[in-house]
């Protein structure tokens, strides 16, 4: 079974914290690992990666080469050159959307859901109006998941590539990562997965995925900011055009720049040692954990969360589903979910309202926004049973001022 309190024994800023931290999905926090890594990192150990052959530069190229296989290995890639470090998952999409827009023509089209986060909308939106190509979206269903027939009528000879969110950041819906690939495939179109959301939960492996590129931020799986992966298939890499130029992504011979190979032909500039090999530290840490354990207990949060506040009081809970990963997103009846909030960060919850960053599932299943409880391993069921008193007391006191 798994160990809870041995999992947030690891946390110290969560151990030691006056605030009850329900903001997952946003950012996670970090485990003391993690934290000793960085600061073993920049405290002995500091050297440029790729730029020299003294000591310190030597053995932060082996470091940054460890951690790009930890990162590999973590996702089931094939070889380090499928992986290419950006500063997050945004950077990685409007990487792959700078180089898919060189390719859109008029008559071709970029195929995303309604469930994707802005950073998963915004780059395509932007590269389809320049090329002049067209963007197309999968509906939701009533439940909020997706409207796979749709799925197979917009996913056409036409289509360049499908870009999907492997798990909504708004609802926790879980999308059919794998069908969705094969309808992309079987149309001749690549496809890519925003695994964000997901990978905090559960290990992505892009063979299940069968997916041609796989984005995600180190931030959300407790790792650090400022650091990201774009994974890209290895008969793809040379299909890509280097996204940045400078210092150590190209070599000079008489005169002529030729781009180095994956990664480096990605990757121009000083690397992200530091968070890299931080992050490193973390997959090793989560490593000790059984996954399917470790989202069972979650669930069971989220599940004590909905059924304590669902009967009855005027809450609706948006697209949700017992499958999805522990993300709940709340609205009240007569009552704004960001006063809610507001309310809940004088008790020290720390929670999200608002739009997620996510407008296009927002405008489909609660225009005015909602209240988000996104659950680590770290939260406790007394948190769980403390934010339910929380919730309802506020939502009871907002009302009765109202009237
Ligand atoms: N993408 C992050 C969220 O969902 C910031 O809150």
């Amino acid at each position: 079974m798994f160990d809870s309190m041995s999992f947030r024994a690891a946390f110290s800023s969560v151990i030691n914290s006056d605030f009850v931290y329900f903001d997952n999905a946003a950012t996670a926090q970090k485990p003391d690992c993690m934290v000793k890594a960085l600061s073993d990192y920049y405290g002995s150990a500091l050297g440029s990666a790729g730029r020299g052959q003294n000591p310190l530069s030597e053995k932060a190229s082996a470091a940054y080469a460890a951690a790009r296989r930890s990162v590999m290995r973590f996702i089931g890639a094939a070889k380090p050159s499928e992986i290419i470090f950006t500063t997050g998952a945004t950077d990685s999409l409007n990487m792959l959307a700078a180089s898919y827009r060189r390719r859109l023509t008029k008559k071709s089209n970029i195929v995303i859901s309604a469930l994707e986060h802005n950073a998963n909308y915004l780059p395509w939106k932007n590269a389809c109006e320049e090329a002049g190509a067209e963007l197309r979206i999968i509906e939701l269903l009533a439940d909020g998941s997706l409207d796979m027939d749709a799925a197979r009528r917009l996913i056409d000879e036409n289509t360049l590539l499908l870009s999907v969110t492997a798990a909504s950041n708004l609802t926790g819906r879980l999308t059919d990562v794998r069908a969705l690939c094969d309808m992309a495939h079987e149309a001749g179109a690549a496809a890519a997965v925003d695994a964000s959301q997901y990978v905090p939960h559960i290990a992505p492996d892009v063979n299940v995925f069968d997916c041609d590129y796989l984005v995600f931020s180190a931030h959300k799986v407790y790792g650090p900011e400022g650091l990201g992966v774009l994974y890209c298939r290895e008969s793809l890499l040379d299909t890509l055009a280097p996204f940045r130029y400078g210092g150590g992504m190209a070599e000079e011979h008489g005169g002529n720049i030729i781009p180095l190979p994956s990664p480096e032909r990605f990757e121009a500039g000083t690397h992200h040692v530091a968070g890299a090999v931080a992050f490193a530290a973390t997959l090793d840490f989560l490593s000790g954990f059984d996954a399917g354990e470790k989202l069972a207990y979650t669930r069971s949060l989220s599940d004590y969360v909905y059924s304590s506040l669902s009967a009855g009081r005027g809450i609706n809970f948006i697209g949700h589903s017992r499958e999805n990963l522990p993300v709940l997103s709340l609205t009240f009846e007569g009552v704004s979910p960001s006063d809610i909030d507001l309310m809940l960060s004088m008790r020290g919850f720390c929670l999200r309202s608002g739009k997620h960053c996510a407008f296009l599932p927002v405008s489909r299943l609660a225009a005015g926004g909602t209240l988000r409880i996104s659950i680590a391993p770290y939260n406790t069921p007394d948190e769980a049973e403390k934010l339910v008193f929380a919730i309802a007391e506020a939502k009871e006191y907002l009302l009765r001022k109202k009237i």
